[in-house]
């Protein structure tokens, strides 16, 4: 950590720096930011409910309708995730019996979209990097017998996902990468897996050059710095769409995921996330 992110940090902390359990500085975010996901600290859980006071994510969506975001939404007490330092707070999205959107009876889900993200919007163009980490919940686990979506962009007419960030076992294929987390293409075709890690955060990016048509992955352990791991390589990822962050649960056993299928009953899982946020990599610039 060099002096002037410090400084950085400690003038941008406010009062947050009088949180002793988060007390590490942030990994510089190099790039400008198109969509920031970052929570800040000492958010109230209803701020995510509505309009009014959510300017972050959208209030409304991906979800039962009627359950609140402040329902769903967990804020472990854990120290932030490497782009989250002291300043921002990680969030968890956890799933229930209940977690049915609309009519989806087969599928268990609640997912954030960026409140400015729009299926032709900033995202859908240039090129852009999304950033997230990821932490496992030991109180909530994610049952990897199942397939799960948990960052993904969904193409504008709903077609197929142009890149999918998932755990455990994908319907149809092996069950031997069951534990790891897996970006796919829009095809299905595995880009980059890496086993889950039950302790430590994970540290993802994927840069989107929507003018070549191209993917490139980075990944880091904790607070190490991001380093690229896979791509660039060809992708299409046209078709525009939206950003969506946090669980979607397969069921088993059906050929008709969104309606049909087996879910356990009394579920109780949560995917941690921290250091969400879309930049601007249309320089080259991606932070590490
Ligand atoms: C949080 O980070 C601080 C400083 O690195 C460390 O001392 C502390 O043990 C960490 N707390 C947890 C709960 O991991
Ligand atoms: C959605 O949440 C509401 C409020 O808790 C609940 O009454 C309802 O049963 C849920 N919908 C489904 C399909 O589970
Ligand atoms: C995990 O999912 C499988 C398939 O639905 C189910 O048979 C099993 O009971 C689940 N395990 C737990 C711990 O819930």
């Amino acid at each position: 950590m060099h002096g002037q992110s410090l400084v950085a940090v400690l003038l941008s902390a406010g009062g947050a720096f009088a949180l002793p359990s988060r007390a590490h500085a942030a990994a510089d975010l190099a790039c400008p930011i198109v969509f920031d996901g970052r929570i800040p600290a000492n958010t109230a859980p209803t701020f995510f409910d509505t309009y009014a006071t959510n300017t972050i994510f959208n209030p409304d969506y991906v979800k039962n309708l009627t359950l609140k975001w402040s329902e769903i939404l967990k804020f472990p007490a854990i120290n932030g995730s490497r782009f989250d330092g002291a300043d921002h707070i990680p969030l968890e999205v956890t799933i229930s019996d209940k977690s049915i959107f609309q009519t989806q009876n087969g599928f268990r889900r609640a997912g954030l979209q960026f409140l400015k993200d729009a299926s032709d919007g900033p995202g859908t163009v240039g090129v852009k990097t999304l950033h997230w980490s990821v932490k496992q919940d030991a109180a909530r686990p994610l049952n990897l017998t199942h397939e799960y979506l948990n960052v993904w962009h969904e193409a504008a007419d709903y077609s197929s996902n142009q890149i999918q960030f998932q755990a455990g076992q994908i319907i149809g294929k092996s069950a031997a990468d069951k534990n790891n987390f897996k970006v796919l293409d829009r095809t299905g075709k595995s880009l980059y897996s890496v086993a889950i890690d039950k302790t430590n955060w994970q540290n993802f990016a994927v840069k989107l050059d929507y003018n070549k048509n191209q993917v490139q992955i980075y990944y880091s352990v904790g607070d190490a710095a991001l380093k690229s791991v896979a791509g660039p390589t060809a992708a299409d990822i046209s078709g525009g769409g939206q950003f969506q962050l946090g669980i979607l649960k397969k069921p088993t056993g059906t050929s008709d995921v969104v309606n049909g299928g087996y879910q356990e009953k009394n579920l109780n899982e949560g995917q941690i996330y921290g250091g969400i946020f879309l930049e601007d990599s249309a320089d080259g610039c991606v932070s590490l």
